[in-house]
């Protein structure tokens, strides 16, 4: 699995050494991490690690373990079931003493923190401020739902009993937290691996409100997320178009309109940034535009 993952398209890959993990592997999983990272070809993918989380034993000597020994080949540490700020400058502190260390440069190894109880979520916002290394929250949807007792056993699924959609709130706070402190969010797994139709329509959902991407816990979901968390073609052309007109209108030559029509659509500042929200996402889908703005001609 470690090798296959190599040459996935994804865009990080991170190593488990918690839940996936069987108590009694745990110390030995640490080696195999180690080795993967160093002798892995992880070229191109965010390269992150996810240690146990803080109600453990096993905390402290994975991040030592694991930073010790493959901190160059390290971009982030992943903790799990994050509940506090204070969880996340106590890793902040950990990884300045092992970068200091091992000579790592300060701050280099980044945090991602999965937010997965009640407590978590009652503190994302202080926990998504709580360290300059925070680049990601994540949603742990599976310790989520047993966390606060949600009765089903698949992830993200609607409950005819509910008139609404029961992740709603949790997709939007997370979100709103890691916009608030302008870093990435992402969604969580979904369980049934097979399922690639329920792996969309989940997924749809986060992305409609503007998660960056979701996890994979199967190569055959992989295709299904990079689609759903690309713009439509139609809409990146669209979004590319609105921003050269906007440029164009706003200029010297365009008559220095910050208001100006495109087609039957009134385009300004706001258009604007909501354009480039959808550009920058298809941008860094290497998407290619098929549409090219034409200013009008006088
Ligand atoms: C992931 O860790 C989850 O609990 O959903
Ligand atoms: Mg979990």
């Amino acid at each position: 699995m470690l090798g296959k993952a190599q040459g996935l398209p994804a865009d990080q890959v991170f190593l488990d050494l918690e839940d996936s993990v069987a108590p009694g592997a745990k110390e030995s999983a640490r080696a195999n991490v180690v080795a993967a990272l160093n002798e892995g070809d992880w070229a191109g993918k965010t390269r992150v690690v996810r240690v146990n989380d803080l109600t453990t034993k096993w905390t402290y000597r994975d991040v030592i373990t694991v930073v010790e020994g493959a901190g160059q080949n390290l971009d982030c540490v992943m903790l799990p079931k994050v509940q506090t700020a204070a969880q996340v400058q106590w890793l902040d502190l950990l990884l300045t003493q092992i970068e200091e260390v091992m000579g790592l440069a300060p701050g280099r190894i980044g945090i991602e923190a999965q937010i997965e109880n009640a407590l978590g979520l009652s503190n994302v916002k202080e926990i998504a401020f709580a360290s300059p290394r925070i680049e990601t929250i994540i949603f742990g949807p599976a310790d989520f739902m047993a966390s606060i007792n949600m009765p089903s056993l698949v992830v993200g699924a609607l409950n005819p009993d509910y008139p609404g959609d029961p992740f709603h709130y949790v997709l939007f706070k997370i979100l709103e937290a890691a916009r608030a402190r302008g870093v990435q969010a992402i969604d969580g797994p979904y369980l049934q691996i097979r399922d690639t139709d329920g792996f969309r329509e989940v997924a749809r959902k986060s992305a409609a409100l503007g998660y960056d991407g979701k996890w994979v816990l199967h190569p055959g979901q992989i295709d299904a997320a990079n689609e759903v968390y690309s713009p439509q073609q139609e809409d990146y052309d669209h979004a590319e178009l609105i921003l050269d007109a906007y440029a164009w209108y706003t200029s010297e030559a365009g008559g220095l309109r910050g208001a100006a029509m495109l087609g039957d659509e009134m385009i300004d500042e706001a258009s604007a940034k909501m354009a480039q929200v959808i550009a920058a996402k298809g941008r860094a889908a290497g998407m290619q535009r098929t549409r090219k703005f034409e200013p009008p001609v006088a």
